[in-house]
C-alpha cells in the first residue's frame, strides 16, 4: 500500500499490532503489518531472549518494541525508585483490602515454594533505559513510549541507533508535547482503547491530533479491529492504525483461557476504565475485581507503581485459580477495549491482518462509488 508510515517502517500494510506476546508480534510482521512487543513487564535479560527469538523468526522483516515512562509516577523525580524503597508507601488499609477480597472470593493461596516478586515493572525512566540498552543491541525498527513523552535521552539514543520513535497521546496537548520532544510518529489513542486510556474518543481525538502535529504522521488507536474502522481512521487523517485488543483472541495469543472465553462472550458494554490494576485508568473487562476496587466503600487504588506492586501477587493467585475456583473466575479480568464486542472468534493473527486489509479495500471501493 502507498503510505508514508509503510515507507518509514518498511512494511506492506499500515497496521501496527501491540502485543506482549512474541508469537503475535512475529505473525503480524510476517503478514505485512508491524508487530510491536510490549516490554514493560520484561527484565532486560528476558527482553534480550525475546528479541533474539524475534530476529531469528523475522530476519530483516521489521518489528517494534514498546516501553512505558509515564509523565508522572511515584519516584519520578529520581527517575524511579527501588521496590524496597516503595514498599513503605503502601498503606496497611489497602493491604488488608486485598487480603479480605481474596478471602471473600475463596481464592486459594499460592504454593509456598514459588519465587517471590516485588511486582515492580519497568515503568520508570531508569527501567526503560535498561530495556533500551538491550533493544539497541538488536534491530527493532521502532520504539514507542506510553503515558508520557519519551525522555530526551531515550529519543537521542534511539535516533542515534537508527530507530523511529513514537509516543501515545490521549489529548492533543500531549501530542504537541511529544512533537516538541522530538518523536517521529504520534499515536492518537482514544477512550475506547484497551489498557491505559484517556477521556476523548478516537473519532474526536484523531483529527485534532492530526491538525495539531501536521505534517508529523499520526496513527489512530482505540476501537480499531476491522477494515471499516481502519477506513474511518484513515478518513480522519491518520496514516495508519495502532491496534491492541484484537490480538488477544488470536490463536497465537497466550491469553488466559478463562479470559479468552470471557472476551469471546463479552459485549462492548462489558469494559470499564479502572485504576484497580496499575493505579492509572486502564480499560479492562468488568469483573468483581474492578467492581470492588471502584466501589466507594473500599479504600480506593494507590498511584502508579504502588498499585501494581500491591496487587501483583493477588493477580497471580487469581489467574492460577481461575480455571477451577468460581470466586477467582468472578475476579479475573484483563485489559481490553470496547472492540471486545467484535472479538467473537479465535483466528490466526495473519488472518486478522488480511481480513482488515480486505475489508479496508472493499470499504474504499464502496465509498469511491459515491463519487460516480
Ligand atoms: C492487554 C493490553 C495491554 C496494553 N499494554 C500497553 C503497554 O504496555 N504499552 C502501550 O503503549 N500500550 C498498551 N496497550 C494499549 C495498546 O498499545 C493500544 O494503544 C490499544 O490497545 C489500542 O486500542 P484497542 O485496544 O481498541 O485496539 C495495551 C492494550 C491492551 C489491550
Amino acid at each position: 500500500m502507498q503510505s508514508r508510515i509503510c515507507d518509514m517502517l518498511g512494511m506492506e500494510y499500515p497496521i501496527l499490532a501491540f502485543s506482549h506476546q512474541r508469537d503475535v508480534v512475529a505473525a503480524v510482521s510476517k503478514a505485512g503489518g508491524l508487530g510491536v512487543l510490549g516490554a514493560v513487564a520484561l527484565s532486560p535479560e528476558a527482553l534480550d531472549v525475546e528479541l533474539s527469538w524475534l530476529e531469528e523468526q523475522l530476519g530483516e522483516t521489521p518489528y517494534g518494541i514498546d516501553v512505558i515512562v509515564p509523565a508522572h509516577y511515584i519516584g519520578d523525580e529520581q527517575g524511579g525508585l527501588e521496590a524496597s524503597d516503595l514498599e513503605a508507601f503502601i498503606p496497611q488499609e489497602q493491604r488488608d483490602f486485598v487480603k479480605e477480597l481474596l478471602e471473600r472470593y475463596s481464592v486459594p493461596e499460592l504454593p509456598q515454594d514459588r519465587e517471590a516478586s516485588s511486582g515492580l515493572l519497568s515503568w520508570s525512566a531508569k527501567g526503560a533505559a535498561s530495556l533500551l540498552d538491550v533493544a539497541l543491541q538488536h534491530h527493532p525498527r521502532l520504539i514507542a513510549n506510553a503515558l508520557g513523552s519519551p525522555p530526551p535521552d531515550m529519543i537521542k539514543r534511539a535516533h542515534d541507533g537508527g530507530l523511529i520513535v513514537a509516543a501515545l497521546a490521549g489529548r492533543p496537548e500531549h501530542a504537541v508535547k511529544h512533537l516538541k520532544a522530538g518523536v517521529d510518529i504520534v499515536v492518537a489513542q482514544g477512550y475506547e482503547a484497551g489498557g491505559h486510556t484517556g477521556e476523548i474518543s478516537t473519532m474526536v481525538l484523531v483529527p485534532q491530533v492530526v491538525d495539531a502535529v501536521s505534517p508529523t504522521p499520526v496513527l489512530a488507536a482505540g476501537g480499531i479491529a476491522s477494515g471499516r474502522q481502519m477506513a474511518a481512521a484513515m478518513a480522519l487523517g491518520a496514516e495508519g492504525v495502532w491496534t491492541g485488543s484484537v490480538w488477544l483472541t488470536t490463536e497465537e495469543a497466550e491469553t488466559h483461557p478463562v479470559v479468552k472465553e470471557k472476551f469471546i462472550a463479552a459485549t462492548s458494554s462489558d469494559t470499564v476504565r479502572s485504576r484497580s490494576i496499575t493505579g492509572k485508568p486502564a480499560r479492562q473487562l468488568k469483573s468483581a475485581w474492578n467492581q470492588a476496587w471502584d466501589s466507594p466503600d473500599g479504600p480506593g487504588p494507590l498511584g502508579m507503581p504502588l498499585q501494581t506492586m500491591l496487587v501483583s501477587e493477588a493477580q497471580l493467585r487469581i489467574s492460577r485459580a481461575a480455571a477451577t475456583s468460581p470466586g477467582a473466575r468472578d475476579l479475573i479480568t484483563y485489559f481490553v477495549g470496547q472492540v471486545v464486542g467484535q472479538m467473537n472468534q479465535v483466528k490466526p493473527a495473519r488472518r486478522v491482518v488480511l481480513d482488515i486489509i480486505e475489508e479496508y479495500a472493499d470499504t474504499l471501493a464502496r465509498m469511491a462509488k459515491q463519487l460516480d
